[in-house]
């Protein structure tokens, strides 16, 4: 891949802004598109959370807007979001059905306030494949107790310390 044929997106789900904060770190640092995956369940508040919890045990697919993205002219996909029960929440599990990852080079990113486990990335990457495409890099921001700057900022060190996003960015 060479900076002249690559055409990145970074796709999130976001609740409470903290995976937001990412996205748009990623997008000011590299030339990509963004792009937010909205729930179309309501999932603000207590009432929000709790639905949250139920759903990723028993109903891990939901309605998303938009319902289908065409990602024809993208071969580097970022996707991201927060981590919910040690899994990704259903707005992004049902992305994931839906879109087509054969000859993507694709990143991973989740958040999480206190722990996750980087089996979700081996998961996820493992479905990629068998679709025919390639996680070439994930990476992870811890969230609890840090400000939407220091997200960002925790972003922005990430990225530049990762070698294989580092040698993919377009300058
Ligand atoms: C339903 C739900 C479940 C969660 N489960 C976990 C968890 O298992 N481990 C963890 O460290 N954080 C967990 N969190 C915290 C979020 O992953 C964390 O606050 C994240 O940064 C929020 O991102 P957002 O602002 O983009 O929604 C959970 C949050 C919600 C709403």
């Amino acid at each position: 891949m060479t900076e002249n044929n690559l055409k990145g997106i970074v796709i999130f789900y976001t609740r409470t802004g903290k995976t937001r904060a990412i996205a748009e770190a990623i997008s000011e640092l590299y030339p990509y598109d963004l792009q937010e995956i909205i729930d179309l369940r309501d999932r603000s508040g207590l009432l929000g959370y709790i639905s949250g919890v139920i759903d990723i045990l028993f109903r891990p697919i939901t309605e998303i807007s938009p319902k289908e993205l065409n990602l024809d002219s993208y071969n580097l996909l970022y996707i991201g979001a927060p981590i919910w029960g040690n899994r990704f929440p259903p707005a992004i599990t049902t992305f994931f059905s839906t879109a087509r990852f054969s000859g993507k080079k694709v990143v991973l990113f989740a958040d999480f306030g206190s722990s996750m486990k980087d089996s979700i990335f081996a998961k996820h990457s493992k479905f990629i494949s068998d679709r025919g495409g390639e996680v070439i890099s994930t990476f992870k921001v811890k969230t609890r107790g840090k400000s939407i700057d220091a997200i960002k900022d925790e972003t922005r060190q990430i990225l530049r310390k990762n070698p294989v996003l580092d040698s993919i960015r377009i300058l």
